[in-house]
């Protein structure tokens, strides 16, 4: 990334920022707050207007109940991650992490001194999670299975069959299942399903304003969780940074109650992002995965005989296209780059165009 930022005229397919700009009712939004004396401290889990209104949001949207006392607004997802997996986990537990994921959540428990074990997403199974493999990594000091989906970097969707098996599982092994779902408003069929909607007992879910609205920069994101922990969860935020900045908590209720035309668009937009650069890719040599949500292309680059890393640094130096390699996801990603559909379209079109060629040279 430091490599890309300083060669100007790089065509960015690195990194999961959306080139929109955040809805302008929504600053209005934190201007108006800003100027009119809202911008205090809050109770630590958030205003009440706003979690009300992220309770309707939950069941409109994600399908199981909630109540407002059970929503944690947080310093977007990631925050809310952290503080999820600090009130259900003790130094020295194990997590079942997947692998490859968004490389956070392996900081998250070297920083918690929580000890990863990664299930892989593998062709082979679809680049899903299976009971199998989850079965073979649990133990007596397992406490957290994370799951995410739709998954950064895969785009791969967990169905409800699947899903009833990874809830069933946890159940059966007294886990905690901490579900990432801040890509919950980006899928493009209608088999997303929220594991609370199975099991709201065991279930943490994390969701986010940054990819839906366009608003990464603001940070602010939320958790549902049961009422056996949302109290825990609550008092670690409360420690950890008080509450989220008041304007902005203003700023996500107009996001939510304002028109919701611009996420629609955006959701066709990488829709229609993807649909082009799987076209384009066809009759290359590389194997994408068709994404079914988020805004990623997980690409096998395999057929080039390079190393992610080796195929990134070239693309970059000698075709001006920044991918991210993906070792960077972990060790399951070696052999893939994730391409990041959230430039301008014809940045997009363009930076596979050189993909292609860049892969059809390593050929000859
Ligand atoms: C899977 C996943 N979870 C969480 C996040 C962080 O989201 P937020 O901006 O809400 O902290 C990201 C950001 O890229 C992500 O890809």
């Amino acid at each position: 990334m430091a490599l890309a930022a300083s060669l100007p005229e790089t065509i960015r397919l690195d990194i999961g920022d959306p080139a929109f700009d955040s809805p302008e009712h929504v600053v209005w939004a934190a201007n108006d707050a800003a100027s009119t004396g809202r911008t205090h401290y809050t109770p630590s889990a958030g205003i009440p207007e706003l979690r009300s209104r992220l309770a309707d949001k939950i069941l409109a949207r994600n399908g199981y109940r909630t109540t407002p006392d059970r929503v944690i607004v947080s310093q977007g997802a990631s925050q809310g991650l952290f503080t999820a997996l600090t009130a259900t986990t003790e130094p020295g537990d194990e997590v079942l992490l997947p692998n490859p994921a968004w490389p956070n959540y392996l900081m998250m428990s070297q920083l918690l001194r929580i000890r990863p074990r990664t299930y892989q997403l593998t062709r082979r199974t679809d680049f899903l999670p299976t009971v199998d493999q989850l079965a073979s990594l649990v133990s007596p000091h397992t406490r957290v299975l994370l799951i995410n989906s739709p998954s950064n970097p895969t785009g791969t969707l967990i169905d409800a069959a699947r899903m009833q098996k990874i809830v069933d599982f946890a159940e059966q092994h007294d886990l905690w299942i901490v579900s990432d779902e801040c890509y919950d408003e980006i899928v493009f069929d209608d088999s997303f399903i929220s594991p609370a909607t199975l099991n709201t007992a065991r279930v943490i879910s994390a969701y986010s304003f940054s990819k839906t609205y366009a608003m990464t920069g603001w940070r602010i994101g939320y958790l549902t969780a049961p009422e056996t922990i949302s109290g825990a969860i609550a008092k670690c935020q409360e420690s950890l940074l008080a509450c989220v900045s008041e304007p902005t908590q203003w700023a996500a209720l107009a996001a939510l109650t304002g028109p919701q035309d611009q996420v629609r668009l955006m959701r066709e937009t990488y829709r229609s992002r993807c649909a082009a650069a799987l076209d384009a890719l066809r009759d290359s040599p590389l194997l994408p995965t068709e994404p079914r949500g988020a805004f990623y292309i997980w690409l096998d680059i395999s057929a080039t005989g390079l190393s992610d890393h080796d195929f990134t640094l070239r693309l970059l130096k000698e075709h001006g296209v920044a991918v991210a390699p993906g070792n960077a996801f972990g060790t399951a990603g070696a052999g893939f780059v994730r391409l990041s559909l959230t430039a301008a379209d014809a940045d997009v079109a363009e930076g596979v165009r050189r993909i292609v060629r860049f892969a059809a040279e390593t050929l000859t």
